[in-house]
């Protein structure tokens, strides 16, 4: 390092990060195309490919979670642990990781502990090494039984801080919660910034603040949206970041990540270059640009989603709640009132407490959002998940409530304080006695818990198909199980 010999000899004085080469988490499987075509990439789209992104190099693929468990039952007509099962036999050399929304593992409610705990387990046990795991509020008692069953299963428990902006979310904030998530026993941390928000220079000071008060690996995750991202991870990692996550080009920017090629070049020659094959890279780009080609020409990728959306910095609003926002609307015949949804979202998130918007608060802000302005009044019509936010349900928020909504939406209703999860009882027994007449495999009760309408309607549907190819196996089948 050139200015190696210029620093001054002094223990106390804070040491330049020792530049190391980048690690990339590709997002192409997972967080891409959920940002940009709805999460409607399939496993028959996904397979072709995966030899050769295993020859990358990566430090991960980000393949499972988030949205893509729902949406391979309710649109793909996939089994998800299929998926993950076909995908680990794929990749023989790249770790494979997930992202779980803490209590609420990938839907939209908090679930009873034996539930989390069972559904890591599986996780594991179906291939996933790396488990990163978040709370909508970063309420961190939402994240200990994923965290600790995570640690038991060995596999990697990365806990993600949901970056927001707000008045609340000091420095001194995040330094604190990263201390708290390393003492908890995460194996690293994320800086989840889900909607763009982390500009170039303040990643500097995050980066560098919470660099000083851990020892565990930082990743850093952010959205192009807002057409900084690839600045923020310039400097990030200048700063010291451990790990960053990209797209491959055709389905990376807009509302997903900075371009993996583009990062790789530009870290090219320096202490940090990656040592990717761009050739490789090239194949690989090749085989998904005509697939961004057809979700072009479909309709699935908005070209609106696909800009630089400088609101996105005014109104905080991620990218998927910007896409799921504009099909809410379009299903309502209310697009015209897309930019008053807009400015209605940061009111009503400061209703409710100023939670960080990422799955489910992202959803329950935005719809509030949507009802207060197509219904022609605030918090005339009001949803179950805003009373429940409301209550406590969810966890602590970091600001307090406004007690005028509050009051309008729960009038004096009982709230709580504790855990949430605390308060919900062992449930795997009851499901499994709920669904038993569908089960196939150990998993299928945790496609049930979560999505319980959409896993039978996908359960039927899978018989069918069966009975279709071998009348006899589902014959077998129906043996075994007895309704
Ligand atoms: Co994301």
């Amino acid at each position: 390092m050139a200015d190696k010999a210029k620093k001054p000899n002094n223990q106390n004085t804070a040491a330049q990060p020792a530049a190391k080469p980048i690690k990339i988490t590709e997002t192409i499987l997972r967080d891409a195309h959920q940002s940009l075509i709805a999460t409607r990439m399939s496993t028959e789209q996904m397979l072709p490919i995966v030899e050769k992104l295993d020859k990358v190099g990566y430090h991960s693929v980000e393949c499972w979670g988030g949205a893509t468990f729902d949406a391979s039952l309710r649109f793909l007509k996939e089994d998800p642990w299929d998926r993950l099962r076909k995908l680990r036999d794929g990749f023989k050399n790249t770790k494979l990781q997930m992202l779980f929304r803490g209590q609420n593992i990938l839907g939209y409610r908090p679930y009873a502990d034996d539930v989390v705990e069972y559904f890591v387990q599986k996780s594991a046990a179906n291939g996933i090494d790396i488990i990163r795991i978040f709370d909508c509020l970063n309420d961190l008692r939402n994240l200990q039984t994923a965290v600790t069953a995570a640690n038991k299963e060995k596999v990697h428990a990365q806990v993600a801080m949901s970056y927001t902006l707000g008045s609340a979310y000091t420095l001194e904030y995040w330094v604190d919660l990263a201390k708290r998530i390393e003492e908890m026993g995460a194996d690293s941390i994320c800086i989840k910034d889900m909607a763009g928000l982390l500009l170039p220079y303040q990643a500097t000071e995050l980066v560098t603040a919470l660099k000083g008060a851990v020892k565990i690996p930082i990743q850093l995750h952010t959205h192009y949206t807002s057409g900084v991202a690839s600045m923020t991870y310039l400097k990030a990692v200048e700063a010291g970041v451990d790990v960053i996550d990209t797209a491959m080009s055709p389905f990376a920017l807009g509302t997903s990540q900075p371009a993996t090629e583009v990062m790789v070049e530009t870290f090219k020659g320096t202490p940090y270059d990656t040592g990717f094959d761009s050739q490789l890279l090239d194949e690989i780009a090749d085989y998904f640009r005509p697939m961004r080609d057809e979700a072009l020409e479909s309709g699935l990728l908005n070209p609106k989603n696909m800009g630089v959306n400088i609101k996105t910095l005014l109104y905080q609003v991620p990218g998927g709640m910007l896409s799921n926002l504009t099909s809410q609307l379009k299903d309502m015949h209310a697009e015209d009132k897309y930019y008053e949804v807009l400015e209605e979202v940061p009111k009503v998130r400061k209703d409710l407490g100023e939670p960080p918007l990422v799955t489910p608060s992202s959803q329950i802000v935005g719809t509030q959002a949507v009802m207060n302005i197509v219904g022609g009044e605030r918090y005339k019509m009001v949803t179950k998940e805003t009373k429940d936010i409301l209550s406590g349900k969810y966890g602590a928020t970091v600001k307090p409530f406004n007690e005028e909504v509050k009051k309008k939406c729960i009038g004096d209703a009982e709230t709580i304080t504790c855990r949430p999860a605390d308060l919900i009882p062992d449930e795997l027994d009851t499901l499994r006695s709920e669904m038993a007449q569908w089960s196939e495999q150990d998993e299928d009760v945790l496609s049930y818990a979560l999505f319980p309408q959409v896993a039978v309607d996908f359960f039927k549907y899978r018989q069918a198909q069966e009975q279709k190819v071998d009348p006899t196996l589902a014959d077998e089948k129906n043996k075994a199980y007895p309704a």
